[in-house]
C-alpha cells in the first residue's frame, strides 16, 4: 500500500526494529527525503498507517538535524497499530507522521538551579529520556530525579543505561520502581507517585515532567500539588491516553445534535449530553483530535459560529495557551475542552 502525506504530513520509513523488552519495540524512523524534523524534546507525534489509522507516539532521542526519531513502542493484545506492527517485519515501510505537539517541553523560565523531577511508567521513559539528553547535553547543574515505574523488572528495559548515567553524572538521580517486585528485589516499592511523596522533597522551586499512564499522571499531579505544594503551572504532563477510550459513547440517556460544517457544507452529527465534542467530530472523519483530548495537540481546533460561541464557557488555561500559540481566532476552540449540554443542543461550528 502506498502512503500519500496530507498537507502538514511528512513521509517517513521504517529503518530498524528491535525488542527492548518482552512488548516494548525500539523503532527507528527517517525522514524518506533525508531532510531534518524539528520538534522540541518531550513532545509526541501523530503516526499514520498505510491503511489511515493514527496512533500518538513520543520520540526517546534529543532531536538532531539528520531526520532521524527513535519511538519506544508498548505492543498491546488487539491493538491496532500494534497488531500491524508485530504481524510481519516492517522494515523499510513507509508511514506519515504530522505534528510534533504537546507542551510537555524543557522549561526554560525557571530558575536554572531549580531541582527536576520526572516520572514515568512504562513506555512514559520515552520523552522522559529525550528530555534527559536534551538537559545533559546542555550541561546544565540542575539536580534531576528520574522516578521509573513498571509492574516487573522486564518492564524497565533501559535500567542499566539509567544507572549507568547516574554513577556518571553527579546530579542526575535514578529511582526505579516496581509494583510487583520479587522477594530479592532491593530497590522501591509501590508506584512512582508514592515514591516521590514519600521523599517529600520541596518543591517550591521544582519542575515536575509526568509521562505514561493516564492514572499515573492523574494521581501524581493530584498528590504533588495538594500534598506537596508544587505548584501547578510547573506539572507537565503527556498521558499515554488509548486512542479506543476517546470514542464516543454510543448509548446514552440524552441525544443532542451539532452541526457540523466542512468546506461550507453542514452535517447534522449526534452527541451525548456530558460528554466532549471532539470523540463524535473525529469518528466522523471531521478533525484529528491525536492526543486524546488532553489540549496538547491543537488538532481539535474549530471555528464556533455566533451565536453560540458566547454560550460556551471561556477557555481554561491550558486551552487558552494552545490557542494563543496556534495564533488562533477570537471564534476558535479546542472541541475536546467543550463538554456538551443541553444549552449547546444544535451548536454550529466549523472543522477547517
Ligand atoms: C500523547 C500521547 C503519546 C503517546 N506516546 C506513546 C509512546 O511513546 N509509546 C507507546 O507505546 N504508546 C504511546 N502512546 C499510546 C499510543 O498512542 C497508543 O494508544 C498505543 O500504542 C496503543 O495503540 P494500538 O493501536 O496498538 O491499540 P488500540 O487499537 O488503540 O487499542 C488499545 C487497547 O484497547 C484494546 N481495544 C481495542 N479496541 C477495543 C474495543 N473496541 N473495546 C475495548 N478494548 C479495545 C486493545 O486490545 C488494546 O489493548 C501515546 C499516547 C498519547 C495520547
Ligand atoms: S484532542 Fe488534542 S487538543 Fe483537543
Amino acid at each position: 500500500m502506498t502512503v500519500a502525506p496530507s498537507p502538514g504530513e511528512r513521509v517517513f520509513r521504517l529503518t530498524e526494529i528491535t525488542s527492548l523488552s518482552t512488548d516494548v519495540r525500539r523503532v527507528v524512523l527517517n525522514t524518506a527525503d533525508g531532510a531534518a524534523f524539528f520538534y522540541r524534546e518531550g513532545q509526541f507525534v501523530s503516526v499514520r498507517l498505510p491503511d489511515g489509522v493514527q496512533r500518538s507516539y513520543s520520540p526517546a532521542n534529543a532531536c538532531g538535524a539528520e531526520g532521524r526519531i527513535e519511538l519506544h513502542i508498548r505492543l498491546l493484545r488487539g491493538g491496532h497499530f500494534s497488531t500491524w506492527l508485530s504481524g510481519a517485519d516492517r522494515t523499510g515501510s513507509l508511514v506519515t507522521l504530522s505534528g510534533p505537539y504537546g507542551e510537555c517541553v524543557w522549561q526554560t523560565s525557571v530558575p536554572t538551579q531549580a531541582p527536576v523531577f520526572m516520572l514515568g511508567t512504562g513506555t512514559g521513559i520515552a520523552p522522559l529520556k529525550a528530555l534527559l539528553e536534551k538537559a545533559l547535553s546542555a550541561d546544565g547543574l540542575q539536580p534531576i530525579t528520574l522516578y521509573w515505574g513498571g509492574r516487573t523488572l522486564d518492564d524497565l528495559y533501559l535500567r542499566a543505561h539509567f544507572d549507568a548515567l547516574a554513577r556518571e553524572r553527579a546530579h542526575f538521580r535514578f529511582v526505579p520502581v516496581l509494583a510487583e517486585p520479587t522477594e530479592t528485589w532491593q530497590g522501591q516499592r509501590g508506584f512512582v507517585q508514592d515514591a516521590i511523596v514519600a521523599e517529600r522533597p520541596s518543591l517550591a522551586q521544582a519542575v515536575v515532567y509526568a509521562c505514561g499512564s493516564p492514572l499515573m499522571v492523574a494521581g501524581a499531579r493530584a498528590r504533588l500539588v495538594d500534598e506537596l505544594g508544587l505548584a501547578p503551572s510547573r506539572f507537565l504532563a503527556d498521558a499515554f491516553i488509548p486512542a479506543v477510550v476517546t470514542a464516543a459513547p454510543t448509548c446514552e440517556p440524552l441525544a443532542l445534535t451539532i452541526r457540523a460544517h466542512l468546506n461550507g457544507e453542514a452535517r447534522p452529527l449526534a452527541v451525548t449530553a456530558g460528554s466532549p465534542l471532539m470523540p463524535a467530530l473525529a469518528q466522523a472523519g471531521l478533525l484529528a483530535g491525536v492526543c486524546g483530548g488532553q489540549g496538547a495537540c491543537g488538532t481539535c481546533r474549530v471555528r464556533v459560529r455566533p451565536p453560540w460561541l458566547e454560550r460556551l464557557a471561556p477557555p481554561g488555561r491550558q486551552e487558552a495557551r494552545l490557542l494563543r500559540a496556534l495564533d488562533s481566532l477570537p471564534e476558535h476552540r479546542l472541541a475536546c475542552q467543550i463538554a456538551m449540554n443541553t444549552d449547546l443542543n444544535g451548536i454550529q461550528l466549523d472543522c477547517n
